[in-house]
């Protein structure tokens, strides 16, 4: 694992997607949530006045909440668009099928399309104050592939902020992609900000690797780089040494 420690976030994760992208990346995943923001505002910055093209790319989605037609302002499948795709030129977007009659059938489909459209190049991750990755809640199997999973009353809280802060219209049911499905890509970028992050963060890098913080599965995976602000280090035991090493990178690294 590479973890940065830095000002810019955006910029860092901006970096990554940028330089897969120019090296040929043909599929990109894509997290939602308020995490990626400024990464996509930075990158639709890059598409317009840089000349980043994402032609040739396609992307894919990390989950959807049940019930929510890909038209709601707060499905996943319209909250891209708005925040990201409709505003560079990248190819197909693909998305679980929240409103299919049958949710194991729509999950199982979409995995099998991740398999075909894949590998996923760089998939951009967020994570849950309580460790989630995707919707991954704890005890998610760390194998795992797409399925419907049920949210924890924390995370329906958490994002309660985007329902007008009314927690009846939360959904309890999504689609994720597993962690086994989210390990497949080539190349894990997470980025967290805030010191709401920090115990998520440190259990990640530092904890055990352990389905209680599904995010631990990074540790797992042979290419994963954490992305995070001073407050969201700010319960890294191991700060300063991650400082050093990101300092003194060489040039020619990938995995970590
Ligand atoms: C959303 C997703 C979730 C979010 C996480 C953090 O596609 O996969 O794991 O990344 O809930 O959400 P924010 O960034 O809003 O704090």
């Amino acid at each position: 694992m590479e973890v940065v420690i830095t000002d810019h976030p955006e910029q860092v994760m901006a970096d990554i997607i940028t330089g897969a992208v120019r090296g040929g990346a043909t599929t990109l995943g894509l997290a939602t949530g308020s995490s990626p923001l400024p990464t996509y505002r930075e990158l639709i910055r890059r598409h317009r006045e840089e000349g980043l093209s994402f032609a040739g790319v396609d992307a894919v989605l990390l989950d959807e909440y049940v019930g929510l037609p890909p038209t709601h302002p707060e499905s996943y499948a319209r909250f891209i668009r708005d925040n990201f795709t409709d505003h560079i030129d990248i190819g197909e977007v693909y998305s679980p099928d929240g409103m299919a009659p049958d949710s194991r059938i729509a999950a199982d489909a979409y995995d099998a399309l991740i398999g075909e459209v894949g590998p996923v190049d760089v998939q951009i991750l967020g994570i849950g104050s309580n460790g989630h990755i995707g919707f991954n809640e704890p005890s998610s199997s760390l194998t795992s592939r797409t399925r419907i999973k049920t949210l924890t009353e924390k995370t329906r809280r958490d994002n309660a902020r985007f329902f007008d802060d009314d927690l009846d219209q939360v959904p309890f049911h999504v689609i994720t992609q597993g962690l086994g499905t989210i390990c497949d890509a080539r190349h894990l970028a997470l980025v967290a900000t805030g010191e709401g992050k920090a115990a998520a963060i440190a259990a990640t890098v530092e904890g055990p690797l352990s389905a209680s913080c599904p995010a631990s599965i990074l540790q797992w995976h042979p290419r994963a780089t954490i992305v995070v602000d001073e407050a969201a280090a700010s319960k890294l035991r191991d700060a300063d040494y991650y400082r050093y090493v990101y300092t003194n990178k060489p040039e020619n690294q990938a995995g970590h």
